[in-house]
């Protein structure tokens, strides 16, 4: 089975899951992103077709919500809070310090696919402020030395697994 052919058949299987409603298109769009880790283009045209809907509108739904990425994302993604209330306390050093660690941009994902970096707004833990999520948990009081620290705990995980 072709990649092409295997992303549009477990997408036709989502659909299903989901009774082929047009009106499920977002939940058909989160659990393709919770597969893949991101809405490869195939999986929008196999979910169209499937639903009935045309490409350009699930295009346009696809790119409305910021919680769904059209990028490969790597397997850690890690989401600075650039909310005013961590702005105030740190947030744009944290942001410098995240990007010349991981040696990406927000918006990248690292060369070996291990990290994606993200900016987000208020993700409602302003008391923690500066905030750093990675995947769903929290990292709050955020320091340059913590950034070191917590990316160096996850790249020892992976290197131990390999
Ligand atoms: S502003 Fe960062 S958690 Fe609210």
């Amino acid at each position: 089975m072709t990649k092409t052919s295997s992303i549009a058949a477990t997408t036709k299987t989502i659909v299903k899951k989901h009774g082929r409603d047009k009106s499920a298109l977002i939940a058909v769009l989160q659990d393709i992103q919770g597969t893949f880790n991101y809405l490869p283009k195939d999986a929008l045209k196999a979910a169209g077709k499937s639903l009935g809907i045309p490409f350009s509108r699930v295009y346009e739904v696809a790119t409305f919500y910021n919680a769904f990425s059209l990028k490969p994302r790597g397997e850690h993604i890690v989401k600075i809070c650039m909310g005013t209330a961590c702005h105030v306390r740190g947030a744009a050093s944290i942001q410098d310090k995240m990007e010349r660690t991981l040696c990406i941009k927000p918006g990248e994902t690292t060369p070996d696919n291990k990290f994606s970096l993200e900016t987000v707004n208020c993700v409602g833990a302003c008391a923690l402020g500066p905030v750093v999520v990675i995947d769903t948990e929290y990292h709050g009081q955020m320091t340059m030395n913590k950034v070191d620290k917590i990316i160096g705990k996850f790249k020892e995980e992976g290197a131990q697994q390999s």
